[in-house]
């Protein structure tokens, strides 16, 4: 049972759970936002269908043997997830480059990082989500050094078995990005969603765009894409 809306981001809602005080009910919308909300657009279906991926993806993650918030999918665009405190950072893992970072160090698309790297961004829409390093991360959190580390180390754990579940359905995981939330007890665990809003998945035999990029750059439907993915993950096994 959903009550209070506590929280509206650009892709969901998050409401308290009467029920459960320490859960909250995650209800994903049909927006599309870019560049900081500079573009916009509503594709209806998209919210289930990022309900869905998410879900399953989350679920994936635990049989990996790696925690999270979600509980479970409660129906089309709704899931239960365990209410953590979130850390005010993006931490975005890239394999090749692509997006912001062939950008702003002059790279060439699809340069690969052996080993992956991990970036911070601070979760400010004023400031327009600036790129942080450790010492800003220390300071804009409430977080200790091994905290930040153990982040790291979850998400380059998150991105192993994310490759793996991806080159399963024939996608390469180029980048991704993740969100990390505090629970009562004090672990931190992951939170938020993953989805092809917050991936980027390229086809490995035919190395079309397969993620939110087709919007941002304008080059296909999002919503046959985001079919695309949610068939593949269904057929596998
Ligand atoms: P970037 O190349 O724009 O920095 O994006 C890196 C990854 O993070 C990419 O997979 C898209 C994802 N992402 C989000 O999920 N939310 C955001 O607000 C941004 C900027 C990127
Ligand atoms: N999520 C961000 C926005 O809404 C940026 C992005 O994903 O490109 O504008």
């Amino acid at each position: 049972m959903k009550a209070e809306l506590l929280y509206e981001g650009k892709a969901k809602q998050v409401y308290r759970d009467t029920e459960a005080p320490d859960r909250l009910i995650l209800a994903y919308k049909n927006d599309a936002t870019a560049f900081n909300g500079k573009k916009q657009a509503s594709f209806t279906g998209k919210g289930r269908l990022n309900n869905e991926i998410s879900a399953r993806i989350f679920a994936y993650l635990h049989e990996q043997g790696i925690e999270t918030h979600f509980i479970e999918k409660q129906n089309e665009t709704e899931q239960l997830v365990r209410q953590t405190e979130i850390i005010p950072f993006e931490v975005v893992v890239r394999n090749l480059a692509a997006g912001s970072i062939t950008r702003r160090l002059g790279l060439e698309e699809k340069t690969s990082f052996t080993p992956p790297i991990v970036e911070l961004f601070y979760k400010d829409d004023a400031l327009d989500d600036p790129l942080i390093n450790d010492q800003h991360a220390l300071l804009l959190a409430r977080i200790t050094e091994s905290e930040l580390r153990e982040i790291k180390e979850k998400a380059l754990t998150i991105n192993a078995a994310l490759q793996e579940l991806f080159l399963s359905i024939n996608l390469t995981l180029v980048d991704f990005k993740l969100e990390f939330g505090r629970l009562a007890s004090g672990c931190i665990i992951l939170a938020d969603e993953i989805s092809p809003d917050t991936c980027r998945l390229w086809d490995i035999d035919t190395q079309e765009k397969m993620d939110k990029d087709v919007f941002r750059q304008g080059t296909g439907d999002l919503l046959d894409v985001y079919n695309v993915i949610l068939q593949r993950l269904e057929d596998r096994i």
